[in-house]
């Protein structure tokens, strides 16, 4: 099937204040730089809220770990765990139809699906509050054929099991997750042939179904007030471990080596260290010295630039429009390296736009700056 965005789009996407904060905290947990490896949490909590992803969760999602839409888009329509159109208010179906799932009758459970769901994949039902799809293999081919409904697993279905198990959805029941034959999780049909010692105390169900069925929570969505948010790389006082705050005083010189060990960790280092000052030597610099005598301008007229970035550039000796208005290839490599923000200065083309600002002329961003109405970072 196509991935493509949905044709009728709703016109904003907010995360509630619970799952805002939980966003929020998973992108702490990211090296500065990266906080674009947050983006398949961050999708699938705005999927859990709204069931299906929309233009503006995508919009909303890239915003929140800058990257490009396009980006954020291809990682949504990539995976099939990602829904790109609206869903089933109370449960989407994905059916496994692969080789094993078929063979075992798959087709029987579309079948059911068609009946009572919807003539074809992705269309709700009648009331809104089932959808249905047909999958490939989810991995759980000794049980098949099977079905993925809500977060669990429902394996060894027949067809009328399958119908049964939908009118209890409807009647507001939650199925139990796992075989629905007997079988304790995958050994064979007819009863351990091995290892028969282990099949006692067990619990009634195994591990994932018996949770599913402690839980009751097969088809109900995180609402980001299951558990409480843990971030224990925060430290108290706001900064994550291991990254220096604003304003913190460095860190403590580490405790000196014994002298032999010096001499045997210099040798080691020897090499890459001379490599190193030759590649730091060939390097240019930006020039910071411009910054000297020139008038600091306003860097946040810069589209891509906020207090932040700002704040970065000064620390680099960059106050002028000027001077990043000179910039070659290497400066923006340079600089890209020290703001910690690959391909920023290129992607917002900061050098065409300081070229403009240095002349004293305006661009469609500076205008919205001078009239107050945006800021970057
Ligand atoms: S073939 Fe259906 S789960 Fe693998």
């Amino acid at each position: 099937m196509l991935r493509r965005l949905y044709h009728d789009q709703p016109e904003s996407f907010a995360f509630t204040a619970a799952n805002q904060t939980w966003a929020e905290a998973q992108i702490t947990k990211y090296p500065e730089g990266r906080q674009a490896s947050a983006v398949i949490p961050l999708l699938w909590r705005a999927q859990e809220q709204e069931g299906w992803l929309s233009k503006p969760a995508l919009e909303t999602v890239a915003d929140m770990l800058d990257m490009a839409y396009i980006r954020v888009l291809e990682v949504a329509s990539f995976y099939f765990m990602f829904q790109m159109q609206p869903v089933g208010s109370l449960a989407h179906i994905q059916i496994c139809g692969t080789t094993s799932c078929m063979i075992c009758g798959a087709e029987d459970l579309i079948a059911v699906c068609r009946e009572k769901i919807a003539d074809k994949p992705h269309q709700l039902s009648a009331d809104g509050k089932f959808s249905w799809e047909e999958v490939e293999c989810l991995g759980a081919c000794t049980n098949a054929p099977m079905a993925q409904i809500g977060k669990d697993y429902f394996e060894d279905l027949t067809a009328d099991g399958f119908a049964k198990m939908l009118d209890d959805l409807a009647a507001g029941k939650v199925p139990t997750a796992g075989p629905q034959n007997g079988r304790y999780s995958s050994e064979p049909l007819f009863g351990l042939t091995s290892l028969k010692e282990y099949d006692s105390g067990k619990t009634q169900y195994n591990a994932s179904a018996q949770l599913a069925a402690d839980l009751g929570d097969s088809i109900k969505r995180i609402d980001g007030t299951e558990v409480p948010i843990l971030t224990p790389w925060v430290g108290k006082d706001g900064v994550v471990a291991g990254r220096a705050a604003e304003g913190q005083p460095p860190k403590p010189a580490p405790t000196p080596k014994p002298a032999v060990k010096q001499a045997e960790e210099a040798k080691k280092a020897e090499k890459p260290k001379a490599a190193k000052a030759a590649a730091k030597a060939d390097k240019p610099k930006v020039k910071k010295d411009a910054a000297k005598s020139d008038t600091a301008d306003d860097l946040k007229q810069l589209k891509g630039v906020g207090p932040a970035l700002e704040k970065k550039l000064h620390d680099n000796g960059v106050t002028t429009f000027a001077q990043i208005a000179a910039w070659t290839a290497d400066d923006i490599t340079d600089m890209d390296d020290k703001l910690s923000f690959k391909g920023r200065i290129a992607r917002d083309g900061w050098v065409d736009q300081a070229k403009l600002l240095a002349s004293g002329e305006e661009t469609e961003f500076s205008k919205k700056v001078a009239k107050g109405d945006v800021y970057e970072d």
